[in-house]
């Protein structure tokens, strides 16, 4: 089977919706955030041009924004924390960077929208092992932050998708998104359809 497009949702419950900040630790673990965006989009010397990556802040003082950084736009970028640190105060003080976006959607929202033309995999521990199921094509994984995510929004979520696991090992999420993006690769490799450039 041939993956044309992914996507990857993050669910920040604490990560913070203004510029005004030191640290992206400190900035209610925007680190994570980061973390994420590397993993999604970066190869060795290449940006996975068939990736996006979403995450939704939650944090104060205006939740929620959902950040999109898209790999298809993406240029003139790193992955060091310094670069990312400048975009993302860029994006989150309202001003332009190619391939990443701000606005008001709300989790809910968003991944509402996403289940009308895509499916749905929620990444938790004591889900389907992801070996025992076949990811359909242009799938959207939702995953948790540090604490993982709220039972109310992994409820939600549930309406729209399937609960899938990479075993019973917590990984950061950002572990999770490489494991993934190797997954979709090896059967994309597999299928002979691989869209990405270098
Ligand atoms: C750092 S983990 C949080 C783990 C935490 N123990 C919890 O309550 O979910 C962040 C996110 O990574 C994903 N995750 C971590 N390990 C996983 C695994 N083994 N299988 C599936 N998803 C996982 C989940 O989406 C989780 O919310």
């Amino acid at each position: 089977m041939g993956f044309t497009l992914r996507e990857f949702l993050l669910y920040s419950r604490l990560g913070k919706t203004d510029s005004h900040w030191l640290n992206m630790h400190e900035a209610g673990r925007l680190d994570i955030v980061y973390e994420c965006i590397v993993t999604s989009l970066f190869l060795s010397h290449g940006i996975r041009r068939d990736v996006t990556f979403n995450a939704v802040l939650n944090g104060p003082p205006a939740p929620p924004l959902h950040l999109q950084v898209s790999g298809a736009q993406l240029y003139d970028v790193r992955t060091d924390i310094g670069t990312w640190e400048v975009i993302l105060k860029k994006a989150l003080s309202g001003r332009p960077h190619p391939g990443v976006t701000v606005n008001k959607t709300s989790f809910e929202t968003l991944l509402k929208t996403k289940a009308e033309t895509a499916p749905i995999y929620v990444l938790e521990e004591g889900g389907k092992n992801v070996s025992e199921i076949e990811l359909e094509l242009n799938p959207v994984f939702v995953l948790g932050d540090h604490v993982g995510l709220p039972k109310k929004v992994e409820v939600f979520a549930l309406r729209f998708g399937e609960k899938i696991s990479l075993g019973k090992t917590p990984y950061l999420a950002a572990s999770c998104i490489t494991v993934l993006n190797y997954l979709l690769d090896n059967q994309t490799k597999a299928s002979g359809e691989r869209s990405g450039d270098f």
